[in-house]
């Protein structure tokens, strides 16, 4: 898919924008011009004033503008063109994860056979009927009210036994980018610095820079990430790690018991986070290997049954 951009959008000038930014850090001035997008007073096709122009015309860094229209850009919002300026995107849009933009189309020409949109097939899958009736007949016995333990009974036994350690919580959530998009919300705030496998999972990058983070990417060999790279991006103390133990989505490299057991010994000296996103579930041949197992008051790990049992 490409980005559509009306040729004929105006040029705005900078004295336009500047009654609008009540705030001048960088996230007042994203929100002032996001609004104003919202609002129809930029329309699609606009160019935006240079970074130059607007930071003189409010007093701030050009850095600190050049910050707004990156998160702007984040969300999909603007687009910049190189030379040709920076301007505003349809927003009626579909929205898709920004590195998605440009697949999941018609198949071009070249390629043989385009998987970016593909499903299951459902034969494949287990039949799910029987469980589900015998869920809704019953679970309102068992969870009827928000406040209650949401995880049935049964379903806790068998994820507390097939847990690669012992969880001090279990939460079942919309799959695992539900639950990524929970964790970044209540662990990564604005200039936060996380650090992620190189090379790594598009969505995930995507969701991380619209919470405003810095990624520090880290290498991975045939083992996952590398631990001194990782004792390096430490110095910088990101709040959170985010590893997929299983079958690295795009390398297909999963982390071996070794490997865990040095990367806990290295996090064991910093505070962050450790986020296991395990994608494929049950399905991986690999061994069921967690930094959980390791640090489990500080690890969140995140399994997903979307590819063993439907979305
Ligand atoms: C690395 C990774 N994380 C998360 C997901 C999304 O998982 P879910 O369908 O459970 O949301 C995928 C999907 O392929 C993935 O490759």
């Amino acid at each position: 898919m490409t980005v559509s951009i009306p040729a004929s959008g105006t040029l705005v000038p900078a004295a336009d924008v500047v009654p609008f930014i009540e705030d001048r850090s960088p996230r007042g001035i994203a929100a002032a011009v996001h609004r104003m997008i919202r609002a129809g007073s930029l329309a699609p096709g606009d160019r935006l004033p240079t970074v130059r122009e607007l930071a003189v015309a409010i007093n701030v860094s050009p850095a600190t503008v050049s910050e707004a229209w990156q998160a702007l850009g984040a969300v999909g919002a603007i687009q910049a063109r190189g030379r040709a300026g920076t301007f505003v995107r349809d927003v009626a849009e579909p929205t898709r994860p920004t590195r998605y933009l440009g697949i999941g189309g018609a198949p071009t020409q070249d390629a043989a056979m385009d998987l970016s949109t593909g499903t299951p097939d459902p034969a494949l899958l287990p039949a799910l009927h029987e469980a589900v009736e015998r869920f809704s007949a019953g679970a309102t016995a068992w969870t009827s009210s928000y406040l209650d333990e949401p995880v049935l009974p049964a379903l806790r036994e068998h994820l507390e036994a097939s847990w690669p350690f012992r969880p001090q919580r279990l939460t079942v959530l919309d799959g695992a980018l539900d639950a990524l998009s929970r964790v970044v919300d209540q662990v990564v705030g604005l200039g936060d610095r996380v650090v992620m496998e190189s090379p790594g999972f598009p969505p995930l990058i995507d969701m991380l820079e619209r919470a405003g983070a810095e990624i520090i990417a880290v290498p991975m060999d045939e083992q996952g990430i590398v631990p001194n790279d990782l004792t390096g991006a430490l110095q910088a103390a990101p709040v959170a790690v985010f590893v997929q133990p299983r079958a690295q989505n795009p390398t297909g490299t999963s982390m071996t018991r070794l490997r865990s057991s040095q990367l806990a010994e290295v996090l064991a000296g910093s505070r962050a986070w450790v986020i296991e996103d395990d994608h494929c579930g049950d399905i991986s041949i690999a061994d069921d290997v967690s930094i959980g197992q390791f640090l489990p008051e500080r690890c969140v790990h995140i399994r997903s049954y979307s590819k063993s049992h439907g979305p």
